[in-house]
């Protein structure tokens, strides 16, 4: 196959040596979809600049069109070329990027992410991973790179290679290797747009850590989570499998997703974290989904979850791989 042929039909798997993450810079250059470890979940890369690479990202991930994606950078200096910043995202990059945080800010005319990539909004979201494999790529590209989580839309966001391969083996160019990230769960998105600073998005960074250095989000309001952020459709990160939430113990014949120390995991249990530590819990969440579905069980019940720190985002991410789905 040429090197440029943008529709692969063999996915290569690179270890990340400098030779191979000069290739995959290349081939995001020649358009071509490579995907990529952060420390929150893999990433499926494209050239943000490219409206037919953007699109082809799209066909491949299954996505509506109408989700925006994140434009991925590897110098923080570079969101002032694609957003205006005031000094709420000024602190917040400068405090915690690299990382877990992605921030939605008014878009600035003329800057090089194409329009679809950011769903012809005149906001962008943006963030600076912290995975030194995905900020070498980035920067070997020389450009922003938009990455959505690298599953097929809908399904549960990849934390291995071997998630990714499933879901998207074929489709794309390169996965390019880098172990179980760190968090595991996506990054935390606020919406620096308006006056009130707004959480679209619980995730990697638990809210009290942004809340500690520009005040309340949703200008105090309490609820969770802001009227959903374009895209964020209910059903999302659902397995095959159906779902039942705040289950105390597994009824027959279902897979059980456990936390605390009472269900050890065995071939039908799956314990987040035996010693009820949240951290470790987001970060097993996705892989022991996808391990509780492959046991082909026709229901995961799911232990409760407590809300504070990242069960934020834990539960959120259940209640929405719990909602009622759209075909598939
Ligand atoms: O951790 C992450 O953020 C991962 C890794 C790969 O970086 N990426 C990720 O991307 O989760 P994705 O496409 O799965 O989720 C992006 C979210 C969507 O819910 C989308 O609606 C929201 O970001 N978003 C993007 N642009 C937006 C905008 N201009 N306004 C509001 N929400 C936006
Ligand atoms: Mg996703």
């Amino acid at each position: 196959m040429e090197s440029h042929d943008p529709t692969p039909s063999d996915t290569e798997i690179l270890s990340a040596t400098p030779a191979a993450i000069k290739r995959a810079a290349q081939a995001l250059c020649n358009g071509e979809l490579v995907a990529f470890p952060t420390e929150t979940v893999y990433g499926l890369g494209a050239d943000a600049t490219s409206a037919e690479a953007v699109a082809r990202l799209y066909a491949a991930k299954g996505r509506p069109r109408f989700n925006p994606l994140i434009s991925h950078l590897a110098d923080p200096d570079a969101v002032h070329e694609l957003a205006e910043t005031d000094e709420r995202a000024e602190l917040l990059a400068e405090t915690l990027w690299p990382g877990a945080l992605t921030l939605v800010l008014p878009r600035r005319p003329g800057g090089a992410v194409c329009d679809l990539a950011c769903a012809g909004l005149d906001s962008i979201a943006i963030r600076m991973p912290a995975h030194p494999v995905a900020r070498a790529l980035i920067a070997a590209a020389g450009r922003p790179i938009v990455a959505p989580s690298a599953n097929r839309s809908g399904s549960v966001s990849a934390t291995a290679v071997s998630h990714v391969m499933d879901d998207l083996g074929g489709l794309i160019r390169f996965i390019v290797a880098g172990g179980r990230p760190e968090a595991g769960i996506e990054s935390t998105i606020i919406d620096l747009t308006g006056q009130h600073a707004r959480l679209l998005r619980p995730g990697g960074i638990p809210r009290a850590d942004i809340e500690r250095l520009i005040g309340p989000l949703n200008g105090g309001d309490d609820t969770p989570v802001a009227p959903r952020s374009p895209g964020r459709l209910a059903s999302h990160y659902a397995p095959r499998a159906r779902m039942r939430l705040n289950a105390a113990a597994p009824d027959e014949g279902e897979a059980y997703l456990a936390f605390g120390p009472e269900l050890r995991s065995s071939d039908s249990i799956c314990n987040l974290s035996e010693k009820g530590d949240l951290v470790q819990a987001a970060a097993n969440l996705y892989a022991m989904l996808r391990a509780l579905d492959e046991t082909g069980a026709e229901a995961i019940a799911v232990a409760p979850i407590p809300a504070e720190g990242l069960g934020e985002a834990i539960n959120d991410r259940l209640a929405r791989a719990a909602a009622p789905r759209p075909e598939r």
